[in-house]
């Protein structure tokens, strides 16, 4: 793997766990461009672990291949194969025995970094995931479970992989340091380029993050991958409108800004909002304020057009 991101094919696949009747993947092909910050979602038992596991070798596939920029993983080495992957696993797997710098510090120190760039690399990653620089010397056990899902997190880029599989890394985070999270992994993939695959069976989650949305329904069966505008727009099949909900079209509003799209001319009249605010938020003002429009502002405060209720609807046909 070279580059700093990965072109990942499922090409087929299919798993089978033993004793099982029916299969845990069936028949998966998927392509995520390198680059792309991917979102597997699904409900529980859809085969979303066993789609991360089968890419890094921690399970084997039983039918087709995958490919990590068109070479089959069965070609490489696991250990060769693991070093260009950052995992963050759903039960968070920190060695107890090691101190969080030490379990931060696993891939640097294999790849033989010297020990002032691994601490150092520690340090800023410390700071990323919204850890103290000290909790370096602590051991996993006095932190509390969400301070070691971002010590997991951090583990995971340290070496900085052209590729991220990430499983439910922000399960056990409270709403708000949830929130700045996720922030944070979309600006590093933004920053950085990284390929990402992301397991979550929030769907809230994977329109916020996702370049792309594959759906993996019962038996690991691949219901619709697509953008998360045009899945909210036309969802594939019954299956996924119920797993998407009922509220579509508010979510499909919250997925663009008032900066970018097209908005009524500049007519005066309603309080000014900025243009980075959502169209969904832009709807929730003009409804609990009762205004009739909003006068939207650009960078320098000048106005740059008007959004009204009608206007917000017609957003949705487009
Ligand atoms: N080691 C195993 N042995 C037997 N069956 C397994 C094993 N691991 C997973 N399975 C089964 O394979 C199916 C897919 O499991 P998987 O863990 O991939 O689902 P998931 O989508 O990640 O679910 P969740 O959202 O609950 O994490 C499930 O029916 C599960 O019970
Ligand atoms: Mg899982």
């Amino acid at each position: 793997m070279t580059g700093t991101a990965a072109e990942i094919v499922f090409d087929n696949v299919s798993k089978r766990y033993p004793g099982r009747s029916s299969p845990a993947l069936d028949g998966l092909s998927l392509t995520i461009p390198a680059g792309t910050f991917c979102v597997l979602v699904g409900p529980s038992g859809g085969g979303k672990t066993t789609a991360l596991k089968l890419i890094n070798r921690l399970i084997s596939l039983d039918e087709g291949d995958i490919r990590i920029d068109g070479t089959s993983i069965l070609d490489l080495s696991p250990v060769a194969l693991r070093r260009g992957i950052g995992y963050v696993i759903q039960q968070i797997g920190l060695f107890p025995h090691h101190t969080v710098g030490e379990n931060i510090g696993t891939v640097p120190k294999l790849l033989g970094w010297p020990a002032a760039r691994i601490r150092e690399r520690t340090e800023e990653l410390l700071t990323i995931v919204g850890l103290d620089r000290a909790d370096a010397t602590r051991y996993p056990q006095e932190l509390s479970g969400g301070q070691r899902q971002r010590v997991g997190l951090a583990r995971a880029l340290a070496a900085d992989p052209p590729l991220l599989l990430m499983d439910e890394p922000f399960g056990a985070l409270d709403p708000i340091t949830r929130a700045r999270q996720q922030d944070e992994i979309r600006r590093l993939h933004r920053e950085v380029g990284k390929t990402i695959v992301f397991v979550t069976h929030d769907i809230d989650e994977a329109i916020q993050l996702g370049d792309r949305i594959a759906i993996l329904g019962e038996g690991g069966r691949l219901a619709q991958y697509d953008t998360p505008d045009a899945i909210l727009a036309d969802p594939a099949d019954p299956f996924v409108a119920a797993f998407i909900g009922e509220d579509r079209a508010l979510r499909r509003l919250a997925l663009r800004r008032l900066g970018d799209v097209p908005l009524l001319p500049f007519a005066g009249g309603g309080p000014s909002v900025g243009s980075a605010l959502t169209v969904r938020n832009a709807v929730s003002l003009l409804l609990e304020g009762g205004f009739d429009r909003l006068t939207v502002t650009g960078d320098a405060g000048t106005p740059i057009g008007t959004i009204t209720l009608a206007h917000a609807t017609s957003l949705l046909q487009s």
